[in-house]
C-alpha cells in the first residue's frame, strides 16, 4: 500500500499530564447541589484548556475505545495568524463595537512539521474512538491530500467512509485561479459496525426530482423513492459560512456553522453518546452535541477559545459541564470591577462592565462552582448587572473575564 513519508517521521509516545479541575459550571443554576457543601462531582461534559496531544494522552486511561464521534477542524496549514473580534465581534455591520485581538496561529517551519503534528494526534484519536465510532477530519486544499494518506495508514484505507465536500460562497481576492470555496471533510470509521443514522439527516428531494416522478414512476431505474421521507444527503453539502450567519457569529475566527455540525452529530452518534472535538475553537461541536443530548469532551490550546466555548454553552443552558486544564490557570486576585451583595443577589456596581462574570456561592478556594453567570448577550442586549444567590450561602467568589480575555476573581466575605 502506498504511504506517506516525510523528514523526521516518527511514532511519538503518549505524554500524559496531571489535569486540574478548574471549575464546574451549572448554566443558570442547572443541577447545582441543593445542600450547601455537597460535593460537586465533575460532570461528564468537559472542556479542556491545553495542548491536545498532552490532553488526549491523559484521556487514554479513562476513554480509550470509548468516544463515539470525533470531529476535528485543526489549523489547515495556511501559514497565517488568525485574529478574533472582541467586543460585539459577531456583528460586522457595527465596526465601532469590536476590535481585533490575537487568536491562534497556523504557522509552521515546513510541511514535515505540520504533517508530524497531525500524525501524532490522529493516532491518539484512533485509539480513543469506540468500535462503532467515526472520525471526521475537516481540512481544505492545503493539506487534505496528505491527511488522507495518514488516515489510510492509521485506520486502513477500507475504513474511509466519505470524502465530504462542504461548499460555500464568499468574497475572494483571487483573480488568477478559480475561487477556492470548498473544504474537505474526511470521515473514517473504527470498524465496519459504525453508527450511521440515515433517517436523522434526510433532506427533501429537489423539486425537479419530485416533478419527474410525478410524471413517470419508472424514472428511477425501477426504484420509486419515498418522496415524503426525503433522501440521504449526497457527499457534497452547501451551508452558508458563519460570516453570513449573524445569529451564530461569536467573533472567533474560522468558526464553523452549527448546521454542518448538526448533520455530523445526528448522523454519526446517538443520544447519550460521547462526542469529542480536540480543536474546538469557539465550541461549535460541544454546543451542538449538548443541544442534541450527547455528552461532550472538547479541547483547545487557548483561553480565548475555551472561554468562547464556555459562554456559548452557558447561553444555551443545556447541561452542566466542567472545565479542566493541563496546568493551573492564572487568575488575578484584584478586580477592576466592584460588586455588592444585597440580600439574595450580587450586583455589579462599577460603571464599566466586563464581558462575562459568574459567581460561586460556596467558594472552597479550590474548584470554582459556578451557580449563576452573566455572559454578554450575542448581537444585542446588555450584560446582566445582578445575579441571584441560592437560599444558603457561604463565601461568595466572583469571577470576571474582560473582553481582552483577562480573568480575575474576588471574594465577598
Ligand atoms: C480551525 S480552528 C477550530 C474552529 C472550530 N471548529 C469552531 O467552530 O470554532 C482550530 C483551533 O485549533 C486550536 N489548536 C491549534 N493547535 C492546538 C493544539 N495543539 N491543541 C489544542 N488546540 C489547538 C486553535 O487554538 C484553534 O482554536
Amino acid at each position: 500500500m502506498p504511504s506517506l513519508h516525510w523528514n523526521g517521521k516518527q511514532r511519538r509516545d503518549p505524554q500524559p499530564a496531571r489535569l486540574t479541575l478548574d471549575s464546574v459550571i451549572h448554566p443558570g443554576g442547572l443541577g447545582y447541589p441543593q445542600e450547601a457543601g455537597d460535593l460537586v462531582e465533575s460532570p461528564s461534559n468537559r472542556l479542556y484548556l491545553g495542548d491536545n496531544f498532552v490532553l488526549m494522552s491523559s484521556l487514554l486511561d479513562e476513554y480509550e475505545g470509548k468516544i463515539d464521534l470525533i470531529y476535528v477542524d485543526p489549523p489547515f496549514f495556511t501559514n497565517r495568524k488568525f485574529t478574533a473580534r472582541i467586543g460585539r465581534g459577531e456583528d460586522s455591520r457595527k465596526p465601532a463595537e469590536w476590535q481585533l485581538a490575537e487568536s491562534y496561529g497556523d504557522s509552521w517551519n515546513n510541511l514535515d512539521e505540520y504533517i508530524q503534528f497531525l500524525y501524532d494526534r490522529l493516532e491518539l484519536m484512533h485509539r480513543l474512538l469506540s468500535p462503532r465510532g467515526t472520525l471526521y477530519l475537516h481540512l481544505d486544499w492545503h493539506a487534505s491530500a496528505y491527511a488522507r494518506l495518514l488516515l489510510d495508514e492509521i485506520f486502513g484505507p477500507e475504513r474511509l467512509l466519505n470524502e465530504i465536500v462542504w461548499t460555500y460562497h464568499g468574497p475572494s481576492p483571487i483573480r488568477s485561479a478559480f475561487n477556492r470555496k470548498h473544504d474537505t471533510i474526511l470521515s473514517y470509521t473504527k470498524s465496519d459496525a459504525y453508527t450511521f443514522n440515515a433517517d436523522a439527516v434526510r433532506v427533501p428531494y429537489d423539486q425537479t426530482t419530485v416533478k419527474t416522478f410525478a410524471s413517470s414512476l419508472k424514472a428511477g431505474f425501477g426504484k420509486v423513492p419515498d418522496l415524503e421521507r426525503g433522501k440521504v444527503p449526497e457527499d457534497w453539502w452547501y451551508f452558508p459560512v458563519v460570516a453570513r450567519l449573524h445569529n451564530e457569529r461569536t467573533g472567533y475566527p474560522t468558526q464553523k456553522p452549527e448546521a454542518l455540525l448538526t448533520r455530523i452529530v445526528l448522523a454519526s452518534s446517538n443520544p447519550g453518546d460521547l462526542v469529542a472535538d480536540f480543536f474546538c475553537g469557539s465550541g461549535t461541536t460541544p454546543l451542538v452535541a449538548a443541544r442534541h443530548g450527547r455528552r461532550f469532551l472538547a479541547c483547545d490550546a487557548t483561553f480565548r477559545a475555551i472561554h468562547t466555548a464556555k459562554t456559548r454553552l452557558v447561553r444555551q443552558q443545556a447541561q452542566p459541564f466542567a472545565l479542566w486544564a493541563d496546568k493551573e490557570q492564572p487568575v488575578g486576585d484584584t478586580s477592576p470591577f466592584n460588586f455588592q451583595r444585597v440580600d439574595r443577589q450580587v450586583t455589579l456596581c462599577s460603571e464599566n462592565a466586563p464581558a462575562y462574570w459568574e459567581l460561586d456561592p460556596h467558594w472552597d478556594g479550590l474548584t470554582f462552582k459556578s451557580f449563576a453567570q452573566a455572559p454578554l448577550p450575542l448581537r444585542s442586549g446588555d450584560l446582566l448587572r445582578s445575579l441571584p444567590l441560592p437560599p444558603r450561602v457561604g463565601r461568595v467568589c466572583i469571577r470576571v473575564v474582560t473582553a481582552e480575555g483577562q480573568q480575575s476573581q474576588i471574594v465577598l466575605e
